[in-house]
């Protein structure tokens, strides 16, 4: 097996002292980089780039080879899961996500098939063994999942949707079918995260996109508590390691205590909120990863590296914090901001670190 040549991102998740704050981009492989919009036009096209393991790898790796990131996050999808179940998925130029068969009737959702990821997704975990050869040590593998509640509003929806109408009709009008469907997905992302883990990813992250959209009461019945089911059927250590996980629910800051006993190792904060507040009304038991507006990297360097410093500082001293984004990069970043970014973090949090 080959040594962790960096293992902070891994350690930081555990809260065992590093000698920096780890940091990542969620999306860091992404149509803001030019290598990247050119290996996808010569798949084809996202999916065709998501299926074909050696290009995945590839556009993996470009992040990194521009910066010094502390992790490397595979690139795929969370719409690969009901793309397996037959909905079928596919991508409208500058509309985002579709689906041929979107779920409309309590028919539909009582005939999803149960899918096996390793003859059904089987890319995916090609993709994660490819990934992790490639790296030799370098920096740990995140491998990721959507959760059963944001799958569900794109199954449900059909795509993208603003007003979440379908899906919060059925939450309210047929809620027996909304468990059905939700208890059809946590099994599936229990096992596409098992399987990715035993594939080789060193972490997961179940990204929660969707969650704040619901109220106080139907965050805990249709997403919470079905991420709860998750966490508790991971594999927490694989060949001598823990293997930490991830909770990021955007717009999840006013259930942050709640999200914080999900039995994740780590909670994801969106920028809404202050991290150093975050921080108090947790407690020390869990890791904090976060939280820079994404919008800061259209600044110039100075800006952004004022605000890292004063996202460092809210954090204060010790571990338990992995330096990210509050959300995905955005395409139209330009590149070189991103050097800054990741140079400010490792600079300005050494001093957090001194033993
Ligand atoms: O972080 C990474 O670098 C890993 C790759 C990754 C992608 N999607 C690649 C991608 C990850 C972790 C995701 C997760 C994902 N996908 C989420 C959850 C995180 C979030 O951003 O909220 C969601 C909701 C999706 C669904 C999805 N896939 C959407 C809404 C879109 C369209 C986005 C857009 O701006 O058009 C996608 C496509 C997608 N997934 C792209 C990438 C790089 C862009 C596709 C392209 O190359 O045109």
């Amino acid at each position: 097996m080959v040594e962790l040549k960096n293992d902070r991102f891994l350690r930081a998740l555990l809260k065992e002292p590093v000698d920096r704050t780890p940091v990542w981009l969620m999306r860091q492989a992404g149509r803001y980089l030019p290598e990247y919009r050119a290996t996808r036009s010569q798949a084809g096209d996202f999916m065709a780039l998501c299926q074909n393991p050696e290009l995945a790898c590839e556009v993996t790796l470009q992040p990194l080879e521009r910066y010094p990131l502390d992790a490397a996050i595979l690139f795929s999808d969370i719409l690969t899961i009901p793309d397996a179940m037959g909905l079928g998925l596919y991508f409208e130029q500058g509309e985002g996500p579709k689906f041929r068969k979107p779920l409309q009737t309590a028919a539909d959702v009582e005939a999803l098939p149960d899918i096996k990821i390793e003859s059904d997704l089987s890319y995916v975990l090609d993709a994660v063994k490819t990934i992790r050869n490639a790296l030799n040590g370098r920096v740990p593998l995140i491998g990721f999942s959507g959760s059963p509640w944001t799958l569900a509003t794109y199954m449900v929806e059909g795509g993208s949707t603003k007003d979440f109408r379908h899906i919060k009709a059925m939450l309210y009008a047929q809620p027996e079918v909304m468990h059905l469907l939700l208890d059809k997905l946590a099994k599936a992302v229990t096992d596409y995260l098992n399987a990715q883990i035993l594939a080789g990813a060193q972490a997961v992250q179940i990204f929660d996109t969707w969650g704040g959209v619901l109220s106080d009461a139907a965050y805990d019945e249709f997403s919470l508590r079905y991420m709860n089911k998750i966490v508790a059927g991971l594999i927490k250590e694989h060949n001598g390691r823990q293997v930490p996980s991830i909770v990021f629910t955007k717009n999840g800051g006013l259930w942050l205590e709640r999200i914080a006993k999900s039995g994740a190792n780590c909670v994801g904060l969106d920028w809404t909120i202050n991290i150093g507040q975050a921080r108090q009304r947790i407690g020390d038991h869990v890791a904090l990863q976060g939280n820079m507006d994404p919008s800061v990297l259209y600044a110039n360097p100075e800006r952004i590296k004022q605000e890292v410093a004063s996202i460092l500082a809210d954090f204060g001293s010790g571990s338990g914090h992995v330096f990210n984004l509050g959300h995905g990069i955005h395409q139209y970043v330009e590149p070189d901001r991103v050097n800054a970014f990741v140079d400010a973090v490792h600079e300005l949090s050494e001093k957090y670190h001194a033993i």
